[in-house]
């Protein structure tokens, strides 16, 4: 798509696009319609030098939709509405280091996040992305249709529930009691794009519905292993000040844990989205 008022260029790899020549805290209407367009486009936006304050982040997220806070995150001081991700020096646990999109535990989960870098590693440090509708669409018809008559469950448990505080190590979380599981078609038509998106990642996935966990593993891996290849996957090195926004329903990241010894603080605002509904047959 064309853009007259902003710069859109897309990263190395295959997914997302750097959106330049714009101050995210006083674009015009134009400006503002050409960035809606972009992230629909991409799956996921990246801002440079930005400097946005908690309150210009929170009045940036509002834009898009109402704050759906994170339950387990702990969040900024002052700012319940900022989750922040952290890693301190002597720490040896990332937040976010498998593959997943954000709050597909919930029944509505989050339509996007706005992670907002503060501090970040001398090197090192990237977030990945990968694209999952390009993903699906490279999958062979046969499995494709297999897949549109599939749905999966969804948890929150095995990852912030009591019994998984044993494997936080040195991370901490909150509100262990809240966790549940939820169920979502395997293959979602996206409500923004219209496209078909590959609705599994490989934190809160635990088993297609009907299938026991065994029967779902060899499958489930097969599509993080095809989604993930290079040809749908970009890395994002952050700087202080750089922004991303990632549509959820679009995208999987993961935070690279290669930088040991150093902090890396970033600030993330999830906001609302939809139910989702399957891809037709
Ligand atoms: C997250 O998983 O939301 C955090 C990503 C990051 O810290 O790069």
């Amino acid at each position: 798509m064309g853009y007259e008022t902003i710069d859109v260029r897309k990263i190395d790899g295959g997914c997302g696009a750097e959106v330049l020549g714009i101050d995210v805290k006083a674009m015009s209407n134009r400006q503002w319609d050409e960035v809606q367009a972009a992230f629909v486009e991409h799956g996921v936006i990246f801002f440079r030098d930005q400097d946005l304050t908690p309150d210009q982040h929170i009045a940036f997220a509002r834009r898009w939709a109402p704050i759906d806070i994170n339950r387990y995150f702990t969040p900024v001081a002052g700012y319940p509405e900022i989750a922040e991700v952290r890693k301190e020096p002597d720490q040896k646990r990332n937040i976010g280091e498998r593959w997943h999109t954000d709050h597909t535990y919930d029944q509505i989960p989050a339509m996007g996040s706005i992670l907002v870098a503060r501090e970040v590693p001398s090197q090192g440090g990237a977030t990945l992305f990968a694209n999952i509708c390009d993903a699906f669409d490279a999958l062979s018809d046969g499995l494709k249709q297999t897949l549109r008559g599939m749905n999966a469950v969804h948890s929150s448990a095995h990852i912030f529930g009591t019994t998984a505080k044993k494997n936080h190590g040195d991370l901490t979380f909150h509100n262990a009691e809240q966790v549940g599981d939820v169920i979502h078609p395997v293959v979602i038509r996206h409500p923004l794009s219209g496209r078909e998106a590959l609705y599994v990642n490989a934190d809160f996935t635990v088993r297609f519905e009907g299938w026991s966990k065994e029967d779902s593993k060899p499958l489930l891996e097969y599509l993080y292993a095809h989604a993930t290849q290079d040809r749908f996957t970009s890395a994002f090195q952050w700087r202080p000040g750089s922004i991303a926004f990632w549509d959820n329903r679009a995208t999987w990241h993961r935070a690279v844990n290669d930088y040991q010894g150093e902090r890396r603080l970033m600030h993330r605002i999830t906001v609302a989205g939809c139910a989702l509904e399957a891809a037709a047959r």
